[in-house]
């Protein structure tokens, strides 16, 4: 009895997902249509954007203080819906969250490519720290020392996408830049490690004429997560969805390209848990 009123309060609990800005609600956007009777409360620290050229001491402390936010507000379980924030999220990040899950967008991906033939050429794009946390190489040689990886950091893409500059001249002009690196020669599957990413797939797979495949990693975390809830019992039955957004630092700009990124209208709201 105790244990059907632990899980029946615990469904209704919201998922609480952040990033350093607003890349991750292409995360909270997969998520909501993989679960649309989830709630959902999203926190974008847009105050320290980029993490993607931060330390990894920052991003920790960061990271640190956001899971303190969510879990005042009960999430059942929390997605650390940016790379550059997952790559760097060891023991000192997950552990404060005692009983509550927390989950990164890595190991989904990490989980997804270890299906594909270890003949393949893997590439993998992302932010600075991301790339420097040399993270998917890791993940992915572990599970087969002689997987091929080539990796780039492609720090234009999300202050990029972040403006609005998508399906443009000038993205595209700085898309096909980063594509055609030798670093990248010869991949035959492209991982886009970073949330933003998957607002230009379009263009990476123009870029490659279908002939890489451009990994969905939007699609590829929410089905994970939707697996994990349903295995933990915590899968909302009832249709009550609800989503709260709160950034550090509002502007209308980030409000506008929110749109974008979740596709319906949202309200950010602001609140400062860093002071
Ligand atoms: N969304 C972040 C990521 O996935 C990129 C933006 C940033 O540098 O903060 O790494």
């Amino acid at each position: 009895m105790v244990l059907f009123l632990y899980f029946y309060i615990m469904k209704k609990y919201p998922i609480g997902i952040f990033d350093s800005g607003i890349g991750g609600l292409t995360i909270a956007n997969a998520i909501k249509s993989v679960l649309p009777n989830e709630n959902i409360i999203y926190y974008g620290d847009t105050e320290h954007l980029p993490y993607g050229e931060k330390s990894k001491e920052a991003i920790q402390s960061f990271s640190k203080r956001i899971i303190r936010f969510l879990l005042t507000k009960r999430c059942k379980i929390i997605v650390i819906a940016c790379n550059s924030a997952s790559s760097v999220a060891d023991e000192s990040v997950t552990n404060i969250a005692c009983n509550t899950s927390i989950f990164n967008v890595i190991d989904p991906i990490i989980a997804e490519v270890s299906k594909i033939s270890t003949k393949d050429n893997i590439g993998v794009i992302g932010t600075k720290a991301t790339i420097s946390s040399g993270i998917y190489e890791e993940k992915l040689k572990k599970l087969c020392r002689n997987r091929k990886i080539k990796s780039l950091a492609t720090p234009l893409l999300a202050p990029m996408i972040e403006e609005g500059f998508i399906n443009e001249e000038i993205s595209n002009t700085i898309i096909a830049n980063y594509l055609s690196s030798t670093q990248l020669k010869n991949i035959n599957h492209l991982i886009l490690a970073c949330t933003h990413y998957p607002l230009i797939q379009q263009e990476i797979k123009k870029y490659y004429r279908n002939n890489v495949n451009v990994i969905d990693s939007a699609n590829i975390v929410a089905n994970y997560i939707a697996k994990k809830l349903e295995e933990d019992n915590l899968l909302n039955n009832e249709k009550l969805s609800e989503y709260n957004f709160y950034v550090s630092n509002y502007t209308d700009s980030f409000e506008k390209s929110a749109r974008f990124f979740f596709e319906e209208v949202i309200k950010l709201e602001q609140v400062n848990i860093f002071s």
